[in-house]
């Protein structure tokens, strides 16, 4: 990273500001739409979409068009544009979707800024430089710009400085799709016993964005996209923490797995996980078959 407080080349200084715009104007129409209550269609076997959705990224796309009209636009519900440029926004209209079919007030807008400088291949990761998450049923705003810090509601954000994983509250998210083929409940039943606990609450760019605020330790997830994590990666390392592989290596934005923490609890988790993956140190707990046949024997 060059010239710490410096903006990147060519980014307007007032980047943030006009996201920030975006991003409210979007979290107004997911609020509407939940409090009307929208049909829900599959995408896959649990995938979830709705109206909502393909409308916002709709909106998203229209104003960033409009206000930079020179950046290119990744979003989930299929919007490619102008890939080929140097600046690249991810767009995720709504995380947290089946939270929002359901009435579950846990969603956000997240809108993440990769600058993509000329001659970079097209598998290369270009530097993450703004993001913006917009929590639009608690009105939060978690903005952050490369070298700048991290924002919340206009004030700074800093990790949590809790020094192990036993006295930490931690975060997951489960695949939508192939749901048989993930391994997480395995990483979710250890993690649970290892610390204060594990909570599942449906938006992993919230769940980044509450690692940056303190208000959670660590997050992981497998198999998750680049309008998922853009915005919060960028929040989690402005406000001091870390963000890699489940192996420690640097974070890709095409990475299947990411491990996100305050930093002081990384080294710990990443242990966690080698060990993990080999078989090591599993703990063994009943299956609901020998806790019936327990229950049982006791008479109850
Ligand atoms: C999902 C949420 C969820 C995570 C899933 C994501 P969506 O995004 O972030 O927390 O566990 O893996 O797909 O589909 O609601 O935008
Ligand atoms: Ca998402
Ligand atoms: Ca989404």
């Amino acid at each position: 990273m060059s010239g710490a407080a410096e903006h990147a080349a060519g980014l307007d200084p007032l980047c943030i500001a006009k996201a920030t715009e975006i991003a409210r104007e979007g979290g107004a129409r997911l609020r509407e739409f939940f409090a009307q209550g929208v049909e829900t269609e599959y995408k896959g076997d649990v995938d979830l979409v709705t109206v909502a959705d393909r409308t916002v990224e709709k909106l998203i796309r229209a104003r960033l068009g409009e206000t930079f009209p020179e950046h290119g636009v990744y979003g989930e519900e299929g919007t490619r544009d102008r890939l080929a440029g140097r600046y690249r926004w991810y767009v995720d209209p709504l995380d947290g979707t089946t939270n929002f079919a359901h009435g579950f007030p846990q969603f956000c807008v997240s809108l993440g800024l990769e600058d993509r400088p000329a001659g970079i291949k097209p598998e290369e990761d270009g530097t993450l430089v703004a993001g913006v998450i917009y929590d639009p049923m608690r009105d939060e705003l978690f903005t952050a710009e490369r070298g700048r810090g991290a924002i919340l509601n206009g004030k700074p954000m800093r990790v949590s400085r809790t020094p192990d994983l036993a006295e930490s509250l931690v975060a997951t998210g489960f695949p939508s799709r192939k749901r048989h083929a993930s391994p997480n409940v395995h990483f979710y039943q250890e993690f649970t016993l290892r610390s204060h606990g594990v909570r599942r609450a449906g938006s992993a760019a919230l769940d980044l964005a509450y690692v940056a605020a303190g208000r959670l330790e660590a997050f992981w997830e497998f198999n998750l996209n680049p309008w998922d994590t853009a915005a919060g990666i960028l929040l989690v390392t402005e406000a001091g923490g870390r963000v890699t592989s489940f192996a420690g290596e640097p974070y890709k934005l095409d990475s299947r797995e990411i491990l996100a923490s305050n930093g002081l609890i990384h080294e710990e988790l990443v242990g966690l996980f080698g060990d993990l993956f080999a078989g090591r140190d599993l703990t063994p707990i009943p299956t609901p078959h020998e806790y019936a046949l327990a229950r049982a024997a006791k008479g109850r």
